[in-house]
């Protein structure tokens, strides 16, 4: 693997994207972009905000027009995506385009959802249990297009995670 090699992060809310990237970027030395943050930057408004009066269909919008702009001017090599971003098209099209590997982070649902409830984040697409496992379900077989698949147990803490990553995807070795 190219140690300068560019990745993206995908997974479901709550498995731990922008944490994991967080170490990943201090391990590797290199810049981190959060999807998420930088829509929020731009827009001036939270995701919440925006989900809430524009509505799915306008958020998907000014997320892919967010992504292509990171993707193709970002000096970042590691991209933690939006749950969602990773489910369109589009965005999977623009990533590979682009030469950027993607890593899945798999964990439970359960998991998933303890983070969510547990955070301050406002997730309007996770709202209630029964619909977010149902959206859970239905976007594994989307996820597992990503190149890389980890599996993120509940006794694994966010670094170590990374440190996997770091060990298994860029072959650092790491004590
Ligand atoms: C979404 C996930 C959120 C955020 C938005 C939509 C989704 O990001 O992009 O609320 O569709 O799964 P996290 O995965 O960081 O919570």
């Amino acid at each position: 693997m190219n140690q300068e090699q560019q990745i993206v992060l995908t997974g479901f809310m709550g498995v731990g994207k922008s944490t994991v990237a967080r170490h990943l970027a201090f391990i590797l030395k290199c810049e981190k972009v959060d999807l998420d943050s930088v829509i929020e930057e731009t827009e001036r408004r939270t995701l919440a905000e925006i989900l809430d009066s524009d509505g799915e269909a306008r958020f998907r919008q000014i997320e892919t027009e967010n992504l292509r702009k990171i993707l193709c001017s970002s000096k970042a090599r590691i991209i933690a995506l939006g749950g969602g971003a990773w489910t369109i098209k589009e965005n999977r099209e623009l990533i590979k385009q682009q030469q950027f590997i993607t890593v899945w982070l798999e964990s439970s649902f359960e998991h998933c959802w303890l983070n969510i409830v547990n955070s301050k984040r406002t997730r309007p697409l996770a709202k209630n249990k029964r619909l977010t496992r149902k959206l859970f379900d239905e976007r594994e077989k989307v996820y597992c297009l990503a190149d890389w698949h980890f599996i993120v147990k509940p006794d694994l803490t966010s670094y170590e995670i990374a440190k996997k990553i770091a060990e298994e995807v860029f072959l650092i070795k790491i004590n």
